[in-house]
């Protein structure tokens, strides 16, 4: 018996993944960084796997041991690394790392000399992000460096790679931009004897519109959760999460009622309130007060005044709701629950942080589907 619960339907994961295959000659990475997206690192990433993907990636070098620990051999690529950590311990465990600066070259020839392997690298450009990657200017430094290593053996540089900044608006401009900027570096590394199999700069939503973009590999997160990068279109794919708990308590109150934390949300006639047992120490965004919308019984209501830690308050008006009852906050819809869309709406954010926000919660995780299994 569960009190809340987020359900994972690892199937859903198995077959967005297998559709983004269908959608691509490319090979296909599946982010499951930050607890793949809130779904569960080693469950999503196993379901990923079981949909054809045929790499996995991470943020962290933690994340990436925590999926070889769990006996996770299919390739890994972790490409956030501050200097200092223990890179020895990715080399060492067949964990693709990325590299941006010379310095972390210098790094990874050290870990690859301690592991006594070479250190599969993929360097990073940045095409017009301007978040992570070499800017143009210190790109011929780090091929410099990187061939170099290479050359000593301590270094393969597998990879080239870099990421899109508005993919999710097809049409943008920097998209081509960007894309051209990706040319350039893979044809200046050639001149440094570095031409690597695994070129990738597509995102889900670059997978999905933009098959120019591919190259060799292309790197899908938010798509293989079944949530559409894209505002308006679903490609098909099908949500994986629902979020939902058992209410505690229903009561009638009179009209006038105020309601929650500070009040700010008054009934407007008698009504029965519903209270569900989650709240924003669960994930439920604060932000979602008197806007997340909550399906219990047959009627989908606004939250009615402030989220709290553990708990949340829904004005039903007359539906005959009881302790007990499942109030669903999102899910695929099939039941006419809001998504997380909704919930993105609602809140004023995007599809990611809502799932992503369930992650590592004090609330179980149930895992559905035959890829569960
Ligand atoms: C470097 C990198 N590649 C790929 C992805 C996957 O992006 P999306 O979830 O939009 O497919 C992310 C996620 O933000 C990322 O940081």
């Amino acid at each position: 018996m569960w009190q809340a619960e987020v359900r994972v339907d690892l199937d859903a994961i198995r077959d967005n993944v297998a559709m983004l295959r269908a959608r691509t000659s490319a090979e296909v990475l599946v982010a499951v960084k930050a607890d793949g997206y809130g779904h569960g690192l080693v469950p999503a990433g196993r379901a990923a796997l079981a949909g054809g993907a045929a790499w996995l990636g991470v943020a962290t070098l933690d994340e990436a041991l925590a999926l070889r620990r769990a006996g996770v051999e299919a390739p890994v690529l972790a490409w956030l690394l501050s200097p200092g950590l223990p890179l020895h311990e990715g080399v060492e465990a067949g964990i693709d790392l990325s590299a941006a600066t010379t310095g972390l070259v210098d790094e990874l020839v050290a870990a690859a000399r301690r592991a006594g392997r070479p250190a599969r690298v993929h360097l990073k450009l940045d095409t017009g992000l301007a978040r992570g990657g070499a800017g143009v200017a210190e790109w011929p430094a780090l091929l410099e460096a990187a061939a170099k290593a290479q050359a000593g053996g301590d270094l393969e540089a597998v990879g080239v790679w870099s990421h899109f900044a508005c993919a999710d608006e097809p049409g943008h401009e920097s998209i081509d931009r960007q894309l051209a900027a990706f040319h350039e570096g893979l044809a200046l590394a050639a001149t440094y004897g570095i031409t690597p199999r695994h070129r990738h700069i597509a995102n889900s939503a670059a997978t999905l519109t933009r098959p120019d973009t591919h190259f060799d590999l292309v790197r899908a997160g938010i798509a293989a959760y079944g949530l559409s990068p894209i505002a308006g279109e679903t490609y098909g794919l099908r949500p994986a999460m629902t979020a939902r708990a058992r209410v505690t308590l229903a009561k009638r109150v009179p009209a006038g009622q105020g309601v929650s934390y500070g009040l700010t949300y008054t009934t407007s006639r008698e009504t029965t309130l519903a209270v569900v047992p989650l709240g924003y120490g669960d994930g439920v965004p604060r932000h979602a007060s008197s806007a997340g919308p909550v399906r219990v019984g047959g009627t989908t209501a606004r939250i009615a005044g402030r989220v709290c830690m553990d708990q949340i308050v829904i004005d039903v008006g007359d539906e005959p709701v009881v302790a007990g009852d499942v109030a669903t906050l999102f899910g695929p819809g099939d039941d006419g629950e809001p998504t997380a869309d909704d919930w993105a709406a609602a809140t004023g954010t995007i599809n990611y942080e809502i799932v992503t926000r369930f992650g590592s919660s004090r609330v179980p995780r149930h895992y559905v589907g035959e890829a569960a299994r």
